[in-house]
């Protein structure tokens, strides 16, 4: 068993994501009991403590929770405040300061990715990362060459064991169920291959735009926002092998594997869109060609995937709100004795929704009540339980972080073999076409499936 974290430390608690996610995520874990060490938050404004309290509240009732008082007093008295700059060595002197007592410090970086390397190098030389853990936020990097320079750098003075980066997607309960569907279930593994696949089709599909956010996504994109990331996380769990033993890489070695397996992804098989009025978001460029839609494929060249594509679309301002894989099975052969008029059956899918409502639907034929055709049948089930207050992505990674899990976090390999396959469309994008809002993109993407059947619509509602 790992050590458990004796302090956590924040830098950047009075910024946007720690207003958005953080405060919200602790007081969760506290309310369950799950949260046992001293909190210290670090950031440049100059705060009393009365100042964070209230803004701790009023970001904890912003996430829609209702505030019991005596929770929230336990999680505000495990809090210090220090006001001071990251770049400041006397700022590091007070936070070693405030520690004496740690033995297993956690540092979650909540702060712009440029100051990561800087920041650590402080901690270092103030000697706070002996046995520490470090936990960065996304994005990590911004192609192949700077997310390799940033692990040069970070590697200078802590281990890779020791950096947590963040990929929120691994904290959601259903992108973990995949591995539990797909590992749990005997009906399942034996024709989760080419033998019995004809492709994957993956979309992240959201029904608003850029809203405030446009000086953050503009110099970002859709490729680089959820598709490196977290969509290729999903990907890999779809794909990997089952993880055999126990310790800490067996979960991320597994990743590794199919990421190494997969060619540089084509631009010949990349579609960029970008949602009409996106160039009025405040931030944005006046002649931006940033992409708010992408749509490409992708191979794995291995025993199991090999000749099965895996199609990827993500975009904002589209119709819906839903992420879903989609494993489209093979087509069976028609069935002679069925009515002429429908002969053959549609190919077999398995959805896996992981957003908003988790759950998986199985799409069989079954017999036509009129005529004696097939017809095709839906068996849903909706991981209830699993929504409404299940844990958050940021209290379950918070958690894990501080008890020394790494299952759930990207790793270096993961990080730089993402990057390798996006490379060539970074490099080489096509022209963005506009599209309308509340529609699936631009038509143009159509083109990348259409011989396996098209787009399918998403599976939505109960
Ligand atoms: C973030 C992206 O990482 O993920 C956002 O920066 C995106 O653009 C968000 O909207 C989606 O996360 P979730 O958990 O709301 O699906």
């Amino acid at each position: 068993m790992a050590e458990e974290s004796d302090v956590l430390v924040i830098f950047g608690i009075t910024g946007d994501l720690a207003k958005v996610m953080t405060f919200g995520s602790l007081y969760r874990l506290e309310r369950r009991g799950k949260l046992n060490c001293p909190i210290i938050g670090v950031a440049a404004d100059d705060w009393t403590m009365e100042d964070l309290r209230v803004h701790a509240l009023s970001a904890i009732k912003g996430t829609g929770v209702e505030v019991d008082d005596t929770v929230f007093d336990r999680l505000m008295n495990r809090f210090s405040y220090i006001s001071g700059d990251f770049l400041a060595d006397e700022t590091y002197t007070r936070i070693a300061a405030a520690m004496p007592e740690a033995k297993c410090p956690a540092f979650y970086l909540e702060i712009p990715p440029s100051l990561f390397g800087r920041v650590v190098q402080h901690l270092a030389g103030a000697g706070l990362t002996t046995n520490a853990r470090v936990i960065v936020e996304k994005p990590f990097g911004h192609d192949l060459a700077s997310a390799k320079a940033l692990n040069d750098e970070l590697h200078q003075y802590i281990t890779e064991e020791q950096l947590y980066r963040i990929d929120h997607f691994l904290g959601k309960m259903p992108v973990e169920d995949i591995l539990y569907l797909r590992f749990g279930n005997q009906m399942l593994e034996p024709v989760w291959n080419r033998e019995h696949v004809q492709c994957v089709e993956i979309t992240m599909a959201e029904n608003f735009g850029v809203a405030d956010r446009g000086s953050f996504y503009d110099p970002v994109g859709c490729l680089r926002d959820v598709v490196q990331n977290h969509l290729l996380q999903v990907l890999s769990m779809v794909a990997m092998e089952p993880p055999a033993g126990e310790g800490t890489d067996i979960i991320n070695d597994r990743k590794r594997d199919v990421f190494m397996a997969m060619p540089q992804a084509d631009p010949g098989h990349y579609v960029r869109g970008q949602y009409e009025g996106y160039l009025d978001v405040t931030g944005v460029a006046p002649d931006s060609t940033t992409e708010t839609y992408c749509a490409l494929r992708l191979t794995i060249e291995n025993w199991r995937w090999h000749g099965v594509p895996f199609f990827i679309r993500a975009g904002k301002s589209l119709p819906e709100r839903v992420t879903e894989v989609r494993v489209i099975f093979h087509r069976p052969p028609p069935l002679p004795i069925a009515s002429a008029k429908s002969q053959h059956p549609a190919p077999n899918e398995l959805v896996m929704r992981i957003d908003p409502a988790p759950g998986a639907q199985v799409r069989l034929a079954a017999k036509a009540a009129d005529g004696g055709g097939f017809r095709e049948i839906h068996m849903d089930m909706e991981f209830a339980d699993e929504g409404g207050d299940g844990p958050t992505p940021y209290e379950e990674l918070l958690s894990a972080a501080m008890a020394g899990n790494k299952d759930n976090f990207a790793d270096q390999d993961a990080v730089e073999e993402t990057w390798r396959i996006v490379q060539p469309l970074l490099d080489s994008p096509p022209p963005v076409i506009p599209y309308a809002p509340d529609t699936w993109g631009p038509g143009e993407a159509d083109r990348l499936t259409k011989a396996y059947g098209g787009w399918r619509e998403p599976w939505l509602g109960p």
